[in-house]
């Protein structure tokens, strides 16, 4: 490397790191993560404790306000959101422009952008009564908008729900109740996506949550920081993998079921094909939550009585990876989103929405961040390049090009 290329303006050295690999970009307090070990907690609570006994809306405040609430904290929390759980008739107009076969993402991306210019009080956010009151409104209409995008897609009409259940009850309810249908939560369905929620709340700074913080890092307000984060969500390789996994599992279903192949063709370097669902940014032995949502996928498929081919390809692959040294020298390893997606089809889920519910569990991650961003007045987020390009180069006129 010419080290003169690295200089920047002031002659200070600008460091290269391609994919931010080894680079940090904020000191945070929500999330710790040793991908060595496989140990992820939020504010120093094992995932595994809060996935086992937490509510989401406790993990929610926890993240978001720094301690596990007390009773009442928690109480007034769902009080507050339970008040601004009104979505504004005319964003109705909005989803109804949409064709019925968009990507639900796009769909929430920009109903999301959309809520700005219904509750413009949520943008210039300058006090921390300010930021309290936009996250309130976000936790309380972030859950309509998923449940009226799901229920878009299925040409239902849309619903509020009932603000006698639970936070997490009522989103089920709000997703699948028929017109004329009594809902009954079902309790192995409440606890699974409990626990799936939970388990992707937060996960330090990913792609999403860095793009929430650098949005919010010039002060454009909450809402368009996490419609933002919820773009940045959507690809493949990132929450776009448990839709990528269902749909590469039943592929390799339909193909005959040959596990084998697919190993082979993720190998291949000439063949751009990835084994989705495997390897890891920073988990390099394995992902704390992929173990606790292989576990769930069992628990959940054996109460609801479902039997589902493509959990068994999905273990087959493990385990021919697990015994694979591409995958072995690689350290490539189920990821979370590896069973997520059985369990949310045994859910009733349909494979679309699957990064849709991601980023409802991602929320409450995404607005802790942003708030600590706030909150320490850290600077707009604007990195530096090492130039590559021509040098300079005198201009042609069309004619002579
Ligand atoms: N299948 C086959 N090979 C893989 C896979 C895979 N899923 N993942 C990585 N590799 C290989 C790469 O080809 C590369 O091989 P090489 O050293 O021979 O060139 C090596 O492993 C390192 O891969 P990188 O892409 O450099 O690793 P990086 O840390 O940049 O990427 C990522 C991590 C994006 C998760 C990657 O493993 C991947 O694409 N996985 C599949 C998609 C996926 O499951 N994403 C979800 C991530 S979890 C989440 O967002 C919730």
């Amino acid at each position: 490397i010419d080290i003169k290329k690295l200089r920047g303006e002031s002659g200070g050295l600008i460091t290269l790191d391609p994919g931010f690999k080894n680079t940090g970009s904020c000191e945070s307090a929500i999330t710790f993560l040793n991908g060595e070990e496989g140990i992820l907690r939020y504010r120093g609570y094992a995932i595994e404790d809060l996935a086992e006994k937490a509510s989401f809306l406790e993990v929610a405040y926890l993240l978001i306000f720094g301690e596990l609430p007390t009773q009442q904290q928690l109480d007034k929390l769902y009080a507050d959101i339970k008040k601004e759980s009104h979505v504004d008739e005319e964003m109705k107009k909005i989803l109804d422009g949409f064709p019925k076969s968009a990507h639900p993402m796009g769909v929430l991306s920009s109903l999301t952008s959309a809520l700005i210019a219904f509750n413009p009080s949520a943008v210039n956010v300058d006090s921390e009564e300010d930021m309290y009151n936009a996250i309130i409104k976000l936790l309380a209409k972030f859950p309509v908008l998923v449940a009226w995008t799901l229920r878009k897609r299925n040409g239902q009409p849309l619903d509020y729900g009932d603000s006698s259940l639970t936070y997490v009850d009522n989103i089920l309810k709000m997703m699948f109740k028929k017109p004329s249908e009594n809902y009954e939560v079902n309790k192995v369905v409440s606890e699974a996506l409990n626990k799936l929620l939970i388990l992707h709340a937060d996960h330090e700074q990913n792609c999403s949550t860095s793009t929430v913080r650098i949005v919010g890092s010039s002060h454009a307000g909450l809402f368009a920081s996490i419609s933002a984060g919820i773009s940045a969500l959507w690809g493949p390789l990132h929450g776009g993998a448990n839709q990528a996994v269902i749909e590469m599992l039943e592929g390799i279903k339909q193909d005959g079921g040959d596990t084998k192949k697919y190993m082979q063709k993720a190998k291949d370097k000439e063949d751009p094909f990835r084994l989705m669902g495997f390897g890891h940014r920073v988990y390099k032995n394995f992902d704390p939550r992929a173990k606790i949502i292989k576990k769930s996928a069992d628990d959940v498929l054996n109460s609801l009585g479902i039997e589902d081919p493509v959990l068994d390809i999905a273990k087959g692959l493990e385990k021919e990876a697990l015994e694979d040294s591409y995958f072995v020298d690689r350290k490539l390893y189920p990821n979370v989103d590896f069973y997520s997606g059985i369990i949310y089809r045994a859910l009733g889920i349909p494979t679309e929405m699957f990064t849709v519910m991601f980023a409802l569990g991602r929320l409450p991650g995404w607005i802790a961040q942003w708030r600590e961003m706030r909150l320490r007045k850290e600077p707009i987020g604007r990195p530096r390049q090492v130039y590559i390009g021509e040098n300079h180069r005198e201009f042609k006129d069309i004619n002579n090009r």
